[in-house]
């Protein structure tokens, strides 16, 4: 209670509806204050510390501490005129002190409860510091693994994309009681579209492909609940994402009913002066704010511009309690007015607790995919005589973390050689050797790696790319492995010994040498701090390995964009010269959208459509099969959905996911499996934009990845199905 009251104002008042308590509290703010909730700020500095007692900060990123949160939070409650405290924002993408697989890496376990579960572990962990908001999920599609930011986000495909939103939006937010963060599905919108896959860059898209392939996780992520939304830093069809209409107020809020608020990316509304969109701040700030730009983050241009844009009349008052209002609500929302503060001593009891750890490696192992597996040299036995470890990842402590770790300290990684050295008998004789650096020219260890593979039953030669590689402004005009590690693959490889490749990287690599000569590889991504106890289980087959590729892996960079759900072309590629292909490499890409193996044989049969005739908008198809473990060991496998509409008023996908299911079998075990397809998933856009389905057949395709589908059928639509 405010000592200068005798009453409990309404807004202090938790038995209060939300939106009334929202409307008392814009009532006693003077125009500054208001403003103020609209400025965001990273770390803390002794003017910030000013600013924050004036009421001119709302928010503040990049803090950290329970006691730290705790220390600046009073700041807020108690030095200032209306006591509202600071909402804490920060990047918590896939883990807070325990580290889970990157975002990458959770989208190959196609398991959305176990990916929930990072996410709602993470956020513990995150709000028990005093940090209410995460800048997560990124959803961003990505069909150019030069783009570094696709580690941050599910890969390539829509539909996984979605469901990969939402289960990371609710694992984030909870109900929003207790401990969790609201999240930030991010960027919004077309980030992953960027001209040559350079961060940053312009996007030019049809509104048909943002539509169609961008949009759809942000909807998902919109329709579970996602109490903020982060405004992208680039240029879309000549209008930049943050100062743009018709996808935050048309879209967003008009067609999607988004009631949160919406900041800005790190200064995207001072950048749209670079973009050329705006003269100067003042413009700058009135064009984010009037385009639904709720929060500056980090930009300072809301600050030194809104309070003159009012006076001017060019921006109203009413527009700045639009934004304030939705700031206001999310921090009622979450009961920050009532708990402003966190116990330090319950952050450090549950902050990288034993249950967390062993979910770290649970979902590590789920995330593994295996790529190839030829003579099944995998898995190894434990009781090998001798194994030698190579590659500079083989005991890296930072690379594992992946981009954006949060607070993943080097000292919690779990190496693949200390994964290893737990898992085999104590009889097996173990050799390390780096051999080289992630980068850089240096062969100068190959000879102590060479001379500890012939020493060797079985070499494990651990490369990829390390944790800065991938990630924000980490770009790569070439995807093989870095520096001189193919030629050191290559070195192992001669020697005679059995070679299995392990992979760690943010991004598909085009390793087409080693996928034509070494007969074992593991894509591990960025496994977090479990990451050695996940690959040495995958290793030695106390997990049988069952993640997929949630983005397809091109030969080489000349292949992109490629991913599984193209349109068919007018020439489609076949052995005739005059087709759509190249004549240097095959069109097809080196792994798969959806590809992985395990260490048993799923056998597919028996399905079933029902109806094969649609007559009634409401109808849904029930699509059932039969799954059979058919090899020796349990085993998950990841049944795939995918349709195609072969004939419509404008070109279609010759594939695209609609379901897939994650089920464990064991050894003879068989299990049916179902999908719903309703109409509306059916729907895309036709030639007049209207979402529509049009009459006429539908293909089925069941499979284990996009390109091994192992049943077909088909159904019919009546007639013509048209959505709002
Ligand atoms: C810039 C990045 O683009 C965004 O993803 C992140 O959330 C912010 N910086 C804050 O760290």
């Amino acid at each position: 209670m405010h000592a200068s009251e005798n009453v409990r104002p309404v807004y202090l008042d938790p038995s209060q509806p939300i939106d009334k308590r929202v409307e008392d509290l814009l009532g006693r703010m003077t125009i500054e204050e208001k403003i103020g909730q609209l400025c965001q700020y990273s770390g803390f500095t002794s003017e910030y510390e000013r600013m924050i007692i004036e009421g001119r900060i709302g928010s503040l990123l990049n803090v950290f501490g329970a006691k730290e949160t705790n220390r600046i939070q009073k700041i807020a409650v108690e030095k200032t005129r209306l006591g509202i405290p600071l909402i804490f924002g920060l990047d918590v993408l896939h883990g807070y002190k325990t580290i889970f697989p990157i975002p990458l890496g959770l989208a190959s376990t196609w398991d959305p409860d176990a990916v929930k579960k990072a996410a709602s572990i993470s956020a513990a962990e995150a709000a028990a510091e005093g940090i209410r908001w995460t800048f997560a999920p990124m959803v961003d599609i990505a069909r150019d693994p030069r783009w570094g930011r696709i580690a941050e986000g599910a890969g390539e495909d829509p539909y996984l994309g979605s469901v990969m939103a939402k289960a990371l939006v609710e694992g984030f937010q909870g109900d929003f009681s207790g401990l969790n963060v609201v999240a930030c599905p991010k960027h919004y919108v077309a980030y992953g579209g960027a001209e040559g896959g350079r961060d940053y860059n312009t996007v030019d898209i049809s509104e048909r492909t943002l539509r169609e392939v961008y949009l759809p996780p942000f909807k998902a992520a919109v329709e579970a609940g996602a109490g903020t939304v982060m405004s992208a830093f680039n240029d879309l069809n000549g209008i930049p994402a943050s100062a743009n209409p018709f996808t935050l107020r048309t879209i967003l809020r008009g067609e999607w009913g988004f009631e949160g608020f919406v900041v800005s990316d790190w200064n995207a509304i001072g950048e749209l002066i670079n973009h050329g969109v705006a003269g100067d701040i003042f413009e700058a700030a009135e064009k984010a704010l009037k385009a639904g730009v709720d929060m500056d983050m980090q930009g300072d241009v809301y600050r030194r511009a809104l309070l003159q844009l009012v006076k001017d009349g060019r921006v109203s008052e009413d527009m700045i309690n639009e934004a304030v209002r939705r700031i206001l609500k999310i921090k009622f929302k979450i009961g920050l007015f009532e708990h402003p503060y966190v116990d330090v001593e319950y952050a450090k009891r549950i902050v990288k607790c034993k249950e967390h750890v062993e979910a770290a490696l649970e979902i590590a192992r789920k995330s593994i995919v295996l790529l190839k597996n030829d003579g099944a040299v995998l898995p190894l036995s434990k009781n090998i005589e001798s194994i030698a470890v190579i590659g500079p990842l083989a005991d890296d402590r930072e690379a594992p973390l992946g981009p954006w770790s949060c607070l993943g300290d080097p000292r919690d990684i779990v190496t693949v050689l200390e994964g290893i050295k737990s898992r085999v008998s104590s009889e097996t004789r173990i050799l390390y050797a780096k051999g080289c650096d992630v980068d850089g020219l240096s062969t100068e260890g190959f000879k102590e790696a060479v001379e500890a593979a012939k020493k060797c039953k079985v070499a494990i030669v651990v490369v990829g790319e390390s944790r800065d590689m991938s990630g924000e402004a980490a770009c790569r005009a070439f995807l093989n492995l870095p520096g001189v590690q193919e030629e050191l693959v290559k070195a192992v490889y001669e020697t005679g010994v059995t070679t299995v490749e392990v992979l760690m990287n943010g991004r598909p690599l085009s390793i087409q040498w080693s996928a034509d000569h070494i007969p074992a590889i593991v894509e591990a991504w960025f496994p977090g701090i479990q990451a050695g106890y996940a690959i040495a289980d995958i290793l030695f087959g106390n997990y049988n390995p069952g993640g997929k590729l949630p983005v397809t892996f091109p030969r080489t960079v000349g292949q992109v964009p490629i991913y599984y759900n193209h349109k068919n072309t007018g020439r489609p590629p076949s052995s005739d010269r005059w087709t759509s292909k190249y004549l240097d490499i095959p069109y097809t890409p080196l792994f798969p959208f959806g590809h992985g193996l395990s260490y048993t044989k799923f056998e597919y049969s028996e399905l079933d459509i029902s109806p094969r005739e649609v007559t009634s908008p409401k109808d849904a198809i029930k699509i059932k099969l039969k799954v059979k473990n058919v090899g020796h060991l349990e085993g998950d496998e990841i049944v795939q959905l995918y349709i195609n509409d072969p004939v419509a008023s404008v070109t279609r996908p010759v594939k695209e996911l609609k379901g897939f299911k994650r089920i464990t079998l064991k050894p003879g075990e068989e299990r049916i499996v179902e999908f719903t397809l309703t109409l509306e998933m059916l729907s895309f856009l036709n030639h007049e934009m209207k979402r529509v389905v049009e009459p006429g057949l539908f293909k089925v395709m069941v499979g284990s990845s996009s390109e091994d589908i192992r049943l077909t059928g088909t159904f019919t639509v009546k007639n013509l199905v048209e959505f709002p």
